[in-house]
């Protein structure tokens, strides 16, 4: 378990939000201030990213969940509606295999319950391999020009992947890779939860929204329409709103 870096806004129930790759607490920032006029936000970098620590690769979806959950252990937060955005939503569902008791509510964003395909998995390998020789520039190239229509968008987050360590982006590749499937995780999920999918985006398809959706108990999906893979930064009203919804379900 490594300290993470964290930013913590608003007081009340607490909801924490972890971001993607490669990326940092940045992302969550327009929605984290809308919520945090009603909670708790807790907006974590996670190991690798952001201003957190970066231990040498390879890293693990079972390292990464356990140092969100330490991280609620130092803020003496026993259980809390935790949301994550993509990778973030792959550490969640981590959680809800291995730590279900620390949930109150899951939130799961432009994510995918499968593991990796063959041939994904593939590309993931043969993509550290072009990073460990010349840099990350051409991952973050092809992924700036496909996570969001809105151009005003692309380079500001361009140059937050730029800031990710090379040891950060190959660790988190190489969890990624490895990780479960974790579809049986998310039928086990007895608390409320909330999909959120971007209608346009070229990561996570509609349709997979949807079986997760399905396969949740107590699930509910939210399309974010003319929104990408950063439906958080695409529409930060709709997807604060939805969070706010679920927070409200679980306080209830
Ligand atoms: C992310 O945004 O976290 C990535 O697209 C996740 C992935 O590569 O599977």
């Amino acid at each position: 378990m490594i300290h993470l870096n964290y930013k913590i806004k608003g007081s009340g129930n607490p909801i924490i939000l972890l971001h993607g790759f490669p990326f940092d607490h940045h992302i969550w920032e327009t929605v984290g201030d809308l919520l945090s006029l009603y909670v708790k936000v807790i907006t974590p970098d996670l190991r690798g990213h952001g201003s957190s620590p970066v231990p040498e690769p390879p890293y693990s979806m079972r390292g990464m969940a356990e140092d969100v959950v330490g991280l609620m252990d130092s803020l003496s937060i026993e259980r809390a509606v935790l949301v994550g955005h993509s990778m973030g939503g792959y550490v969640c569902m981590e959680i809800a295999r291995s730590f279900p008791e620390r949930l109150l509510g899951l939130g799961l964003v432009a994510t995918n319950s499968t593991a990796d395909s063959f041939e994904k998995r593939q590309s993931r390998l043969d993509s550290v391999e072009e990073i460990k020789k010349n840099g990350a520039q051409s991952l973050v190239e092809k992924m700036a020009a496909q996570l969001t229509e809105e151009s005003k968008l692309q380079p500001v987050l361009r140059d937050m992947m730029m800031k990710t360590p090379v040891a950060g982006i190959i660790g988190a590749q190489l969890a990624m890779a490895e990780r479960p499937d974790s579809t049986n995780a998310l039928k086990n999920v007895l608390v409320p939860a909330l999909v959120i999918g971007g209608e346009r985006d070229q990561f996570v398809s509609t349709l997979a929204t949807e079986k997760m959706t399905e396969n949740l108990r107590h699930g509910r999906l939210v399309k974010i329409p003319n929104a990408g893979h950063m439906p958080m930064m695409d529409n930060p009203l709709m997807v604060a709103n939805a969070l706010l919804d679920l927070a409200d379900q679980v306080h209830r």
